[in-house]
């Protein structure tokens, strides 16, 4: 690039060894830009969005967190990656929700991320493995984790008006749309529910997802995705250097039948509105990331 090298306002010193740093106040100047960013997006889905939390308690509340959450070392492999981490902090406190239910919790990383939302008393986790978990919660918070699956709670007990639900458990989307809004839940949040790029990195992906329900008047009979996905392990020497190691490839395949068809329908019926969330990459540095969509989507049932 030696042409430009006039213009060319980097400074390139191979001295400095630094692999990221930002300078002292520039982390808070753009969390609280990406405060604007979530509350524009929620606006956006709710016309009438009553904001309650300021900018600067969200921002304070989010450092702390985010700090708190690597020492726990849960922005990590299988948790939600740095940016979703922030759109989640920032998407539970501005919308204050008393109740949140997750299904698939993994190493609680999305729990540990909505755990400071001001009104937020009670969460409800579901897992068929609990031996990642290690989130450390807020003492206050009631908090059961359940082995057994989201479609088999009773949820009668629970005040879910101001409740939010969030699917990161790489199930059917549409099953779980048309088990949420038979429960009554009204806000819920997609991880790994994506398009066709998202679906065919992954090799759970929620299909039918999201993408899929909502165009589902597209789609026929036997149309088909094909795609195939290469495991790996990575294995980590002395925390100096990483060895890839292949695994074998998975091929898999997903084709529109009858059923699957009149599934989508099913849940497109029971859906106000899908919105894509906001992606935060403007705003926080995400590290390692496996696939390319992590897209994660807001969805208000009727
Ligand atoms: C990508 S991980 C979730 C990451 C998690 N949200 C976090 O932040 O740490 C997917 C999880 O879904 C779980 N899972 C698989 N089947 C499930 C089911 N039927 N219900 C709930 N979770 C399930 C897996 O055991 C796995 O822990």
């Amino acid at each position: 690039m030696r042409k430009f090298e006039n213009y060319d306002l980097i400074s390139r010193n191979s001295n400095l060894k630094q692999d990221f740093k930002l300078s002292e106040g520039l982390e808070r100047k753009l969390i609280k830009l990406s405060y604007q960013t979530v509350l524009t997006f929620l606006k956006n889905v709710f016309p009438l969005f009553d904001n309650e939390t300021s900018c600067e308690e969200c921002t304070d509340k989010f450092i702390k967190l985010f700090s708190v959450a690597k020492k726990q070392n849960l922005i990590s492999r299988g948790g939600v990656p740095e940016k979703n981490y922030l759109l989640l902090s920032m998407t539970a406190q501005l919308l204050n929700p008393t109740l949140y239910v997750e299904s698939g919790f993994f190493k609680g990383s999305s729990i540990h991320a909505v755990s400071q939302s001001k009104k937020l008393r009670r969460i409800i986790g579901f897992d068929p493995k609990h031996t990642n978990y290690r989130a450390i919660l807020p003492k206050h918070l009631n908090v059961s984790l359940f082995k057994s699956d989201f479609a088999d709670y009773d949820f009668n007990e629970e005040d879910l008006s101001l409740s939010l639900l969030y699917f990161d458990d790489h199930i059917n989307t549409a099953e779980r749309i048309i088990q949420a809004s038979d429960k009554g839940f009204k806000n819920l949040i997609f991880d790994d529910s994506c398009g066709l790029m998202g679906t065919v990195e992954r090799k759970f992906p929620s299909m039918p997802s999201l993408f899929f329900i909502e165009n589902i008047e597209n789609f026929s009979k036997n149309d088909e995705i094909l795609w195939s996905k290469q495991g790996k392990k990575k294995l980590n020497f002395f925390n100096l250097f990483d060895i890839n190691i292949k695994r074998k490839k998975s091929y898999l395949s997903f084709k529109f039948d009858e059923a699957s068809i009149s599934l989508c329908r099913e849940a497109k019926n029971r859906i106000l509105s899908i919105t894509k969330m906001p992606d935060l990459n403007d705003f926080i540095k995400t590290n390692n990331l496996t696939t390319n969509d992590v897209t994660q989507h807001f969805v208000v049932l009727k």
